[in-house]
């Protein structure tokens, strides 16, 4: 079992009194943080572990005899387990650390698409990616002479599946890549059938977990992908670490992506030969203190409880969605609460997203306002810019009630 399934409430105000971030005021008032999914805040258990770690443990990993190198090094191979039961991956040499999903995607995208891609294939991408799963395989395609095609989004701001049939008939499906919960509207995504339908046509199936993993289980081989790509810094962990799950029988086909120190198993002048998994993809020094916070972090997680988790944060986008839509002027996007995140996306008639923003932040409301690195979702929307509002496990209901008077508050000075 990949992660607590005990049906736990979950105590938000308890929660957060492990999250120092909160102890503080902001331009006088209490701090509203409505940004987790950009990144969230850390709770004192994971910077606890990465002091202790440094304090106690560091060298460099794998290639000393002494004792803190073998420390470090077990500290980093535990953190690698903690991310394979996480996500419930068969083997944890399968577990390859990156510094985020971005480059967990860039990683598949250049070492499988280089040499797997080419003129007649199609790469399938949905309207709501982020562009760390649209760039790099719109890069690639490029490249080889692939083409992309786009999933398009109805009017709730969900994935169109009717139109699968038409897409694979515009080429060979080589790749289908999504995110499994959009950073922009909050939409779940239908993965698993979607899988299946990239297996279907022949392809493989690449899944941008960075906004689910913080949030929900995240069981790769129940959802059958064949590449999973999180980010710590999104899940209460440190930023500079992530992980990319690859199944072993195409990792191990795989060329590198990058190269050098640690990723090799003998160099010559005339050739050199990769390492065995996942160090043939782990060149370089590995960002060890950080794999310690993150798997500092995914303990921090489980111990709350991941179900514990996507349940009270329903409950918060629903309540926010409750409160936010009697607010006059407003516009709100994305599907109903039972079929979203905890992230909500919205405009006010005739006010820029960032004064939105801006005088949110002098009530100590942060949120972020912009496209969200989502243009090509913007464009479907026939907008520049929208507000995001998201939670996390140590968002309260107080925090909506103080973005919904900070609104208020924007509404009165540019009436
Ligand atoms: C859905 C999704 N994919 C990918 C990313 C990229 O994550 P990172 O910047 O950690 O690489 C994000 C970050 O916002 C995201 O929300």
């Amino acid at each position: 079992m990949a992660v607590s399934t005990v049906a736990k409430k979950l105590d938000a105000h308890t929660v957060r009194a492990d999250f120092p971030i909160f102890e503080q005021e902001i331009h006088g008032k209490p701090l509203a943080f409505l940004d987790s999914a950009a990144s969230s805040q850390k709770p004192r258990q994971m910077m606890e572990a990465m002091t202790a770690f440094y304090s106690t443990s560091y060298a460099n990993v794998h290639r000393g005899v002494y004792v803190l190198a073998e420390r470090a090094t077990a500290a980093l191979e535990g953190a690698r387990e903690k991310v394979r039961v996480l996500l419930n991956a068969p083997d944890v040499r399968e577990i390859v650390f990156v510094r985020n999903a971005t480059e967990a995607i860039n990683l598949v995208a250049y070492s499988w698409g280089m040499n797997n891609l080419g003129p007649g294939d199609l790469v399938v991408v949905t309207e709501l990616e982020h562009h760390s799963n649209f760039v790099p395989w719109q890069y690639v395609a490029g490249k080889t002479g692939a083409k992309l095609a786009m999933i398009p989004l109805d009017d709730q701001g969900e994935l169109d599946l009717s139109t699968l049939d038409s897409i694979a008939a515009k080429g060979n499906v080589k790749v289908v890549a999504t995110n499994q919960v959009s950073n922009s509207l909050g939409t779940i995504n239908p993965v698993e059938r979607l899988a299946t339908w990239a297996h279907e046509q022949g392809g493989i199936f690449v899944l941008d977990a960075a906004q689910s993993a913080p949030h929900m289980t995240v069981d790769v081989q129940a959802l059958g992908a064949d590449f999973v790509a999180i980010s710590g810094h999104k899940m209460c962990g440190p930023s500079g670490v992530g992980a990319l799950w690859g199944r072993g029988s195409l990792l191990s086909r795989m060329e590198p992506f990058l190269t050098g120190g640690h990723m090799i198993n003998s160099v010559r002048l005339d050739k050199t030969t990769w390492g065995d998994l996942p160090h043939k993809f782990e060149a370089g020094t590995a960002p060890m203190a950080e794999a310690v916070g993150f798997g500092a972090a995914i303990d921090y997680l489980n111990a709350v409880g991941f179900d514990a988790i996507a349940a009270h944060e329903h409950e918060l986008a629903a309540y926010a969605l409750g409160r936010m839509s009697e607010i006059p002027g407003i516009t709100l996007y994305g599907p109903p609460a039972e079929r979203r995140a905890g992230i909500v996306s919205f405009n006010i008639d005739g006010i820029h997203p960032h004064d939105v923003a801006q005088i949110l932040d002098m009530n100590g409301v942060a949120i972020r306002a912009g496209h969200h690195c989502c243009q090509p979702l913007m464009q479907k929307l026939g907008v520049a810019a929208t507000n995001r509002a998201s939670f996390y496990l140590y968002t309260v209901q107080e925090e909506i009630d103080q973005l919904v008077d900070g609104l208020a508050t924007v509404r009165k000075v540019f009436a």
